[in-house]
């Protein structure tokens, strides 16, 4: 295929056909700002930020979305770019609640940087924000639609990547905002809980639930006996959040004795109860099959979201959704249960906190699949803000073992089984497809 040569900021650039100005100039290593665009998304377009000057056009041109011509000569830093890129981000930020030393986002905020960035001190046109705050939807979700710049990125995400459309953009005017498609009913909307809308908002405008004040509550009650449990071997990374000046990161043994120095009771492995699902999925299929009573394939994910998914939007297959919850799902009900009983204590007097990184593990403390295992889910990401919060010196804490605890698996009995486990709703949509051409032939 002929391959396409241009210039961006006089230098040369072999491209692709196809190729946009934004994927061009990132190759030779030329940065050009983007809000509304993400590799993986469809979305682009929307925001203007990545405007650049092409030779020859009236007007300036969003590289994001315009694809490289022969010939063509790109200016990404022109004093006329530089003025309007500004300009553009002025815009958003007049209508955007710029309350930036109390908002959730502050310093991961992909607005906040483009305008320190472009040295924005100043608010040169009026604030004009959509009147609605704060909005703590569920375990999983808190909206601010007065920090919403429209980008579109959650829409994107949560129709093309969750398959749900669950969110849309809603409104008119200033008053537009991405919003659940039944306004302020979540569950209505088709919502999974998959939490992938706000990994996405590049603003304060969508974010995850922290669950750090309950797990403070917790700690503090004399009554409540703490147990924390994690998938996972390898170290935290703090970041910056924590105050540190470098990336660092807290190697597991440290972050046990840190959680135990902070009031947890007891922190556990909870690797085993990654086999122990995988045996109890196979019983549930054996029963199945032995008593012809339910449908097969067992269909299964070890994220509770694509459970949601096949619940709400796969109606059929409801029949094949196994019973058996997912490894985190099943470690918090074993704690209530066995663990509690060897304990001597009663379940409600027992916290289980998971640490996950998976975002959709939070909306169980709402939303269980089967009874109540989870109380408190803390994502990877609120490590370093609960470490900031104790001003803990690192150097200080001694490192520490997992706690024991008896987690019995039964011997496999090498019977065939046919279980699919979906890692997330593409896959599903991609199963059912294939099954679907199967049946037509
Ligand atoms: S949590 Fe997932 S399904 Fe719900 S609105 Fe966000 S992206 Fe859509
Ligand atoms: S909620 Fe966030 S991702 Fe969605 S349109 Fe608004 S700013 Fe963009
Ligand atoms: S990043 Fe190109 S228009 Fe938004």
């Amino acid at each position: 295929m002929k391959q396409i040569n241009l210039t961006i900021n006089n230098q040369l650039v072999v491209a692709e056909p196809g190729e946009t100005i934004l994927q061009a100039a990132k190759r030779i290593g030329i940065a050009i700002p983007t809000l509304c665009n993400r590799e993986d998304l469809i979305t682009k377009g929307n925001c203007r930020v990545c405007s650049v000057e092409v030779e020859g056009e009236a007007r300036l041109m969003a590289a994001c979305e315009t694809s490289v011509i022969d010939g063509m000569r790109v200016h990404t830093d022109s004093k006329r770019v530089l003025t309007a890129r500004k300009t553009i981000v002025e815009m958003l930020l007049s209508a955007h609640n710029r309350e930036c030393t109390c908002c959730e986002k502050t310093k991961a905020c992909q607005l906040q940087k483009i305008a320190d960035d472009l040295e924005i001190l100043d608010e040169r046109y009026p604030l004009v924000y959509i009147e609605d705050f704060r909005k703590e939807y569920n375990a999983l979700l808190v909206r601010e639609p007065d920090k919403c710049i429209k980008c579109g990125r959650c829409v994107d995400v949560c129709s093309y990547m969750q398959y749900t459309y669950a969110l849309g953009m809603l409104g008119r005017g200033y008053n537009t905002c991405a919003d659940f498609s039944k306004k302020d009913d979540i569950d209505a909307s088709g919502c999974i809980g998959c939490g992938k809308c706000a990994e996405a908002c590049p603003t304060g405008a969508i974010y995850p639930n922290k669950h750090l004040t309950s797990l403070w509550l917790a700690i503090d009650d004399p009554n409540k006996f703490v147990v924390m449990y994690m998938l996972r071997e390898a170290p935290f990374d703090l970041g910056d959040t924590a105050g540190l000046k470098e990336e660092i990161s807290l190697p597991i043994n440290k972050a046990i004795g840190f959680f135990k120095d902070i009031g947890i009771d007891v922190v556990l492995d909870a690797t085993r109860a990654v086999c122990l699902c995988a045996k109890q999925r196979e019983e549930e299929f054996y029963t199945i099959q032995e008593s012809d009573d339910g449908e097969i394939p067992l269909l299964t994910s070890d994220n509770p979201s694509v459970f949601r998914f096949l619940e709400k939007h796969k109606n059929k297959l409801r029949g094949q959704l196994s019973m058996t919850p997912t490894p985190m799902q099943l470690m918090g009900t074993y704690i209530k249960t066995y663990y509690s009983q060897k304990l001597g204590l009663e379940p409600e007097n027992i916290i289980t906190v998971a640490i996950t990184d998976d975002l959709s593990n939070k909306l169980e403390v709402d939303r269980p699949v089967t009874e109540k295992s989870m109380d408190i889910v803390l994502f990877n990401d609120e490590i370093p803000v609960l470490v900031a919060q104790t001003m803990v010196d690192l150097n200080t804490i001694k490192p520490k073992e997992f706690d024991q605890i008896f987690m019995q698996i039964p011997e496999s009995n090498n019977k065939k089984s046919n279980i699919i486990v979906f890692n997330d709703p593409e896959e599903v949509c991609a199963w059912i497809t294939l099954s679907t051409e199967g049946n037509d032939n």
